[in-house]
């Protein structure tokens, strides 16, 4: 018995932000925003827009496309790093809001990653007796955006992606994932303030340290290797080779870094999934949205063997190969 994808869906608040708009924002330019990273806009929430209201947006249209009612659902893991409140965990809210009534609900914070991380999670669960696990991927990164760095404002975006595993027979599912983490790398990401470390204070707001801070370059470089790594590493715990993979659904970070690991694998671009030019950086959010879209577009059929890969703050990667 396997654990099967059987339903994906994807939500992304109306307001867009063109790199236009950043020019008048942070000292940058279209022209530079496009050549380092691959952006052209990303979705912003709005005034009041959390992340459980984007989760469940998302949450519904993966129910529907799996054809299951709120109810059927055994659990509900969501993966972010902008939850609505520090608590209760906003999985909760999203298990109220859909109706989820026998479902557990629970976050899993492994930031960009956390998409990977909760699939594996609910591969687990599925294998060993739950029927119908909603994983979604839901961030409002521009909660923790600078607006007024302009290393980092550039990148980011908000947006949910979804999708409901479910219990099946056959050859058809999740065949492995692959997690790792290096916390010695824990500084090349991190929003210092707001937490136990340095609780919220007046300190925390002047030195603006609720806000994401990063070390692009070298995070660049460590993407580059750790995406390569662990896609050899997961093809050859299948004894699958690169040409079998029919698409690649890498974490939509910068078109750089993706351009580096499909050359580097050998991998032609046709068979890589790329949204980043209309979404930016969604952290968690970014594998289920781009997996949505490839669905929807007929890019992924049954039987397609896809390839997720992830990495992020943590430092945390991941993969996983999926038999559709
Ligand atoms: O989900 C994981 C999250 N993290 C990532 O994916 C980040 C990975 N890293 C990156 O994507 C890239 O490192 C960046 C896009 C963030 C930066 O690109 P880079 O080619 O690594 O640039 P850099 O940091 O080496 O900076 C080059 C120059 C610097 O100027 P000087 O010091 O050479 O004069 C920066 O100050 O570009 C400058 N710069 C900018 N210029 C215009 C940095 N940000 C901007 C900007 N507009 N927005």
């Amino acid at each position: 018995m396997r654990a099967r994808i059987t339903g994906t869906g994807s939500y992304s608040p109306s307001n867009v932000l063109t790199n236009a708009d950043l020019e008048r924002m942070v000292a940058t330019s279209d022209e530079w925003i496009r050549e380092r990273t691959g952006i052209r806009e990303r979705h912003i929430a709005g005034a009041g827009e959390a992340c459980s209201d984007l989760a469940v947006q998302a949450g519904k249209r993966a129910l529907a496309a799996a054809g299951i009612a709120p109810t059927d659902l055994d659990m509900i893991l969501l993966a972010t790093c902008t939850g609505d409140y520090p608590l209760p965990a906003t999985a909760c809210l999203v298990q109220h809001q859909l109706g989820a009534t026998k479902a557990a609900a629970c976050d899993l914070s492994a930031a960009c990653c956390g998409f990977v991380y909760a699939l594996s999670v609910a591969d687990a669960y599925v294998k060993t007796g739950m029927r119908h696990v909603l994983v979604i991927g839901s961030e409002v990164m521009s909660a923790i955006t600078d607006w007024t760095d302009r290393n980092t404002c550039i990148l980011f975006g908000d947006g949910a992606g979804a999708a409901v595993i479910s219990a099946s027979d056959g050859e058809r599912g999740i065949l492995s994932t692959h997690l790792r983490s290096d916390g010695n790398l824990c500084e090349l990401i991190a929003v210092p303030g707001g937490g136990s470390r340095t609780p919220p204070s007046e300190k925390v707001i002047a030195e603006r340290m609720q806000f994401i801070k990063m070390k692009g370059n070298e995070t660049f470089k460590v993407a580059v290797r750790t995406l390569e790594e662990i896609a050899r590493e997961t093809l050859e715990a299948n004894h699958l080779r690169v040409e079998d993979l029919d698409l690649y659904v890498p974490h939509q970070a910068n078109m750089r870094i993706l351009k580096a690991v499909v050359d580097r694998l050998g991998l032609p671009l046709e068979k890589v999934m790329l949204n980043l030019d209309r979404y930016g950086n969604t952290s968690a959010a970014s594998i289920p949205i781009a997996l949505d879209e490839a669905v929807r577009a007929g890019r992924i059929k049954d039987g397609s063997l896809v390839m997720l890969g992830a990495f992020g703050a943590g430092l945390t990667w991941a993969s996983s190969l999926i038999r559709w």
